[in-house]
């Protein structure tokens, strides 16, 4: 069984959910994923792993595969296979996927396919023999014949709606001339072997590399069904968050961002982050540092997102029987969530804030704080500001003479005094009235007060909105500018 399936499977599932329920199959415009209607499903998904030793999607020993896909991040208990999946037990490799997969797709959950290695096991390295067309275990006429044979076998199965033809291309073989030659092959296989799935096609440099693009678009038969994805973690740039200013660190690699892949979503073409996370311990500096730039980075640019990963252990990893992974959604034996902090945190970046299908109103702005997950909301009777829930933010407009005033009314936001809770006054003029965007990471909005000096917005203890120093300003890499990060991002959504 082994041998015949040896080179048919070890993919990684991406689970994925939309705010409403999308009218499959999915399809792209412009920069967009779009339904069958029209209307903009933004994938807000978490990677599945099934490509280690033991193929098989992880947990299933720890629970039903009806529940996990129910629940998709949420509870429930106790070991074995036996116990929670004995039908399983007796399939064959392909046929166990196949049934993973058909209880996903009954509880309306989207499933993305990921080619993620030849050779089954923990991915990835550059010299793991699987980073790269011709690399051991990589044969790319083999390649092409499973993505065929897997894009087939899903034929009649409309939730899976899309394939990632290879995970994570790496190595000393990398090149840009076989990137072309066998991704439009690959692209063209799968296609044509099922015309319904969107095509997902990786970077070079374990997927943070798409620049090659920007000369030459990739050339094929079809349309309307090609997403870039690209990887983007804490550890992907090492300590520097940790080491760094901040502010600094965040523009910088945000820039880089741009440069390496975000241009593609101004040439009119879907970005999926179809990796990113942290340790969901809480305890990893580096990755919590991250994560808050992250966020501002991806509610901005309103991306499609693949969070690494659901499962809290593997069978096997590395040698490790039952390994922890301490960036799972679920803790070791899938009991529980390991963070529901965190998770809540993501969960803002579900919302689709413009988009196809969102734009009913004219545009606005809402102001985004990314180390909450929340957006600044108006408490009309008091007139405050305080956090909440995006989908109860302020609607503002931010104009050229850089104020800020909420729509369909006169108030505007005015910093008054230092320390002091940002106000809302009927006119606005003078000092603090203007904000800006200032810092290198360019999220501290900041005003000059009557006297000179600069506050910057920032949150207290009960998440109000205040001016206080702005801080991180210098190049301190001990500071952490967090609690003063705010986005302002455009929105088109109904209210
Ligand atoms: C993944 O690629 C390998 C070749 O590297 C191929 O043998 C296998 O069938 C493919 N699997 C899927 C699920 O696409
Ligand atoms: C969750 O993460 C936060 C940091 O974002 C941390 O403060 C908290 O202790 C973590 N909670 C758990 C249960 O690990």
């Amino acid at each position: 069984m082994v041998s015949l399936f040896y080179f048919f499977l070890f993919p990684l599932l991406a689970l994925c959910t939309t705010t409403s329920a999308a009218a499959l199959p999915l399809s792209t415009e412009s920069r967009w994923i779009v339904d069958e209607s029209g209307h903009r499903a933004k994938l807000a998904c978490v990677n599945w792993p099934s490509h280690l030793e033991v193929m098989v999607a992880e947990g299933l020993s720890k629970k039903p595969a009806e529940q996990i896909s129910r629940n998709l991040g949420l509870f429930e208990a106790i070991g074995g296979l036996q116990i929670n999946n004995p039908s399983i037990i007796d399939l064959s490799l392909i046929n166990a996927y196949k049934a993973v997969v058909g209880s996903l797709a009954k509880k309306n959950v989207m499933i993305i396919l990921d080619n993620h290695t030849s050779k089954p096991g923990w991915c990835c390295s550059s010299f793991d023999g699987n980073g790269f067309f011709g690399d051991a275990y990589f044969n790319p006429n083999l390649w092409i014949k499973g993505l065929t044979q897997v894009a087939t076998v899903f034929n009649d199965t409309p939730s899976v709606v899309a394939m990632s033809l290879r995970n994570e291309l790496r190595g000393s073989r990398q090149n840009v001339d076989d990137w072309y030659r066998y991704m439009q092959k690959g692209a063209e296989a799968v296609h044509a072997a099922n015309p319904n799935f969107i095509v997902i096609l990786s970077g070079l440099n374990y997927d943070r590399d798409l620049s090659f693009l920007l000369k030459k678009p990739v050339g094929l038969s079809f349309s309307n069904k090609l997403v870039f994805e690209l990887h983007w973690n804490g550890f992907s740039d090492e300590e520097a968050w940790e080491n760094g200013n901040l502010n600094r660190v965040c523009g910088e690699l945000v820039g880089e961002m741009a440069r390496k892949a975000g241009f593609l979503l101004d040439q009119g073409y879907p970005l999926f982050l179809s990796e990113f996370g942290v340790d969901m311990r809480g305890t990893n500096v580096n990755d919590n540092r991250y994560l808050n730039c992250f966020m501002g980075w991806a509610a901005e640019l309103d991306l499609d997102w693949s969070l690494w990963v659901l499962t809290g252990s593997y069978y096997l990893r590395q040698g490790v029987v039952g390994f922890d992974e301490t960036y799972g959604v679920y803790n070791w034996d899938g009991s529980g969530v390991r963070n529901q902090t965190i998770l809540h945190k993501i969960s803002a970046l579900q919302y689709p804030f413009k988009g196809p299908g969102y734009s009913e109103v004219g545009l606005y702005q809402v102001i985004f704080h990314p180390m909450t997950g929340l957006c600044v909301k108006r408490l009309s009777l008091v007139e405050r500001l305080v956090l909440g829930p995006c989908s109860e933010a302020a609607a503002w407009t931010y104009d050229r003479r850089k104020t800020l005033t909420i729509i369909g009314s006169y108030f505007c936001l005015q910093a008054d005094k230092l320390g002091q809770p940002a106000e809302l006054w009927i006119v606005c003029s003078g000092a603090g009235s203007k904000w800006e965007a200032i810092s290198d990471s360019k999220m501290h909005l900041s005003s000059k007060l009557k006297d000179g000096s600069d506050v910057c917005l920032d949150i207290d203890s009960d998440n109000n909105v205040v001016t206080n120093h702005c801080k991180c300003l210098d190049r301190n890499s001990k500071c952490d500018p967090g609690s003063q990060w705010f986005k302002i991002i455009d929105s088109t959504r109904r209210e």
